[in-house]
């Protein structure tokens, strides 16, 4: 399902990204984990792009095991002739007559809450998935984005916040949320290696907590908790005292610097993307508790019964974006306070509107 949120973000990046977008028409774009929160948004996008801007359309192939995203979220894309649906696991061989000319790799298991649960999953995704789509690459890609994350920095050393590129990290290699993060890091090595081996075109980008209309609410992420626990009237429940930051991005700013890098020859290099905007759990829970209710419904803080939500949880959690600023002249629409209250109350409206159609209960 589209929303009308959702329709209008992806109509005015279109508009915006027209230009920069044009050596896609009449291209193959394909799109791994493309029923998932970002999966889905680039394709919304670029269908935007096609239905009113494209001079030839640009060919989309639709790829995901369709596990975790849901196939709901892209039906009414069903019967378009620019779109072409493929179920595949990317860890498992691409048919033989895929040849994509660029490629948008975000298949993975994203969410604390799954690869908990799927850790042996969540590697296979991030290392073998990432190898194959690699492989595929090599056919004839000439861009490719591989999506990493902002995890694998790990819980920052303080004087490393807001955190920039160069930074290390500080991370567990057999913790709780070791799955994720180290495969992330062998996610970037691999790129790497393909970039200095084959000259492959492949950017790497580390999105720092991005989050809007579009996000399954039942994700597990702390935005659709929050939204979720709004619309059902309260409370808003925080497993934590939630004194730990995080910067949050909305999905139209980073989907905005992706595309820039997509069309950029920025082959082999690594970029935060995010929103540099740092503020405290607490403090957005305080701004959705206002903006679902007058006057504000209650937060309250509890212990999570799962005994391993907090271990290895970052404190701090902020991008250095000087790099992505300087090299693509981008900066987020939706930053600062006023900006993340903004895509707040957007992605309150989008989840609203799904409910109202009766496609997420608001209980
Ligand atoms: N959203 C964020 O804030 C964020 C932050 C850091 C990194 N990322 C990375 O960006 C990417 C997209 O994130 P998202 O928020 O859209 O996640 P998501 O969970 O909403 O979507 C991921 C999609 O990948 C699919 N998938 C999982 N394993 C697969 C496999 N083996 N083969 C094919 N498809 C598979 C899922 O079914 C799902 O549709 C992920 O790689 C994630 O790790 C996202």
């Amino acid at each position: 399902m589209i929303t009308g949120i959702l329709r209008e973000d992806c109509a005015t990046l279109a508009q915006e990204l027209a230009d920069r977008l044009r050596p896609l028409n009449g291209r193959t774009v394909l799109i791994t984990g493309a029923s998932g929160f970002l999966g889905s948004y680039f394709l919304d996008l670029l269908a935007s792009y096609n239905a009113r801007l494209a001079e030839s359309p640009i060919r989309l192939v639709a790829a995901d095991n369709f596990k975790i995203g849901l196939p709901s979220r892209i039906e009414h894309l069903v019967g378009r002739t620019d779109v072409a649906f493929l179920r595949q696991d990317v860890s498992k061989p691409f048919p033989e007559d895929l040849r994509p000319d660029y490629i948008i790799h975000l298949a993975g298991i994203a969410s604390p809450s799954f690869y908990r649960t799927w850790p042996l999953e969540t590697i296979a995704v991030n290392v073998d998935g990432t190898r194959n789509v690699l492989e595929l690459a090599r056919r004839n890609c000439r861009s490719m984005l591989s999506f990493s994350s902002s995890e694998i920095y790990g819980d920052p050393d303080p004087a490393h916040i807001p955190t920039g590129e160069a930074y290390r990290g500080n991370v567990s290699s057999t913790g709780p949320r070791a799955c994720y993060d180290e495969s992330k890091r062998l996610n970037e090595t691999l790129c790497t290696a393909y970039n200095t081996l084959y000259s492959l075109p492949v950017k790497v980008i580390r999105p720092f907590n991005v989050y809007g209309p579009g996000q399954r609410i039942d994700d597990g992420r702390i935005i659709p908790d929050l939204m979720r626990a709004a619309m059902a009237g309260g409370p808003l429940v925080l497993f934590s005292d939630g004194r730990a930051t995080r910067s949050f991005c909305y999905a139209a700013d980073f989907v905005h610097a992706s595309m820039l890098l997509l069309m950029s020859d920025a082959d082999g290099e690594v970029f935060n993307v995010g929103n540099d905007f740092e503020i405290s759990i607490a403090q957005v829970a305080g701004i959705v508790a206002e903006l679902a209710a007058t006057p504000a419904l209650p937060v309250e803080h509890r212990l999570s019964a799962d005994l391993n939500y907090l271990v290895d949880n970052p404190n701090r959690r902020c991008p250095d974006l000087g790099k992505l600023r300087h090299r693509m002249g981008w900066a987020p629409r939706f930053g600062l306070a006023a900006g993340l209250v903004e895509g707040l109350a957007r992605t309150l409206a989008h989840y609203r509107e799904e409910a109202a159609s009766g496609r997420i209960s608001a209980a």
